[in-house]
């Protein structure tokens, strides 16, 4: 009754960033994503007949509070899926991503909790059921199931039975990097599951923000097929900031952004007006994620670590999906 997965994180280029269904986890619009191989968590899931109750550690530590209660809730959804409703188990989790500054920790976090979950339960899913269960624990994870470029369809359904990831290219399909740059390891102030409810429910932008997505979509998934740079840079870096502008027209505005994050936005410019393709995204915390390429490495490298506000560079590759050991 014991498994372990391994997920990387995954960084959205078309963001996700608006519920339909905040219960099931149901997105208002499609998402695309780059799973990274830099960042990733590494769960084993034992289920136990002597256990009274579920049992969380991260990172060595015992967890309780929110961030169990989440684990907690997540489990019972597989026990229920297997008809194992009084079964609890011991979940070991290590995390190699910075936690809650943006780095979608939680996105690593619920897909290698699916995955390992599921498996030591006897329960053999197929990637898109693994998708769907996954996003139960949180949305941008469904998407870490696969490796390389992977898109998020909203689906239509109540029940969210077509609500799921699915694969757009695999990680050698195209060695695009991703620089992740750390401004602060600080616990952001508006959760994404906060800032995107607000959004949603106040701000006037919103709707204009989900239908701009259609166009997006299409465009950067021919960018990807062609392996065209500009096409994907430029549409992940205005995605970004439509995703963000969003949060300037709610009640109360609020932004994720510091002045850090503003200087590292304009050294990338910068970059880019000196000749070096390279575009920045950035989620609901003040960290910026760069796209470049591996011929450009060394000159993006060093032109962030030459911000003053910046506290570490660290350099990713496109990832893998899940995996078990
Ligand atoms: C800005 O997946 O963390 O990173 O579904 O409420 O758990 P919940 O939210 P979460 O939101 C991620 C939002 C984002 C964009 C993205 O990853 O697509």
């Amino acid at each position: 009754m014991k498994a372990t997965a391994k997920a990387h994180t995954n960084i959205a280029l078309i963001k996700y960033w608006g519920k339909r269904d905040e219960s099931l986890i149901l997105p208002t619009n499609n998402s695309l994503s780059l799973t990274l191989d830099g960042f990733y968590t590494k769960t084993t899931v034992e289920f136990r007949e002597d256990l009274a109750r579920d049992i969380f550690y991260l990172d060595e530590e015992r967890i309780s509070g929110v961030q169990y209660d989440r684990v907690r809730n997540f489990l019972d959804l597989i026990r229920n899926h297997a008809d194992k409703k009084d079964l609890y188990a011991q979940v070991h989790s290590i995390n190699e991503v910075p936690t809650a500054a943006g780095f979608a920790s939680s996105a690593s976090g619920f897909a290698a909790l699916a995955a390992a979950g599921s498996r030591a339960l006897g329960m053999q899913l197929s990637d898109q059921e693994l998708s769907r269960l996954t996003r139960q624990g949180s949305g941008s994870a469904c998407r870490s199931v696969y490796g390389g470029f992977a898109e998020w369809q909203q689906g239509v359904e109540a029940d969210g039975s077509d609500s799921y990831a699915v694969p757009v290219a695999p990680a050698d399909h195209w060695d695009i990097r991703v620089a992740a740059v750390v401004l602060s390891a600080k616990m952001k102030k508006v959760s994404s599951r906060e800032g995107m409810k607000r959004t949603v429910d106040t701000s006037p932008f919103f709707r204009s923000w989900v239908n701009s997505i259609p166009a997006d979509l299409e465009e950067i998934k021919q960018g990807i097929t062609e392996r065209d740079f500009d096409k994907v840079g430029h549409i992940a870096e205005a995605n970004c900031l439509k995703m963000h502008a969003t949060t300037l027209g709610a009640r109360p505005p609020f932004t994720y952004w510091t002045d850090a994050t503003m200087a590292v936005m304009q050294a990338v410019q910068a970059l880019r007006a000196n000749g070096i393709p390279a575009f920045f995204t950035i989620d609901a915390g003040p960290n910026v994620k760069v796209l470049y390429l591996p011929e450009n490495e060394i000159e993006v490298e060093k032109a962030l670590r030459n911000v003053p506000e910046v506290t570490d560079v660290i350099l990713s590759r496109s990832g893998q999906g899940i995996s078990y050991n």
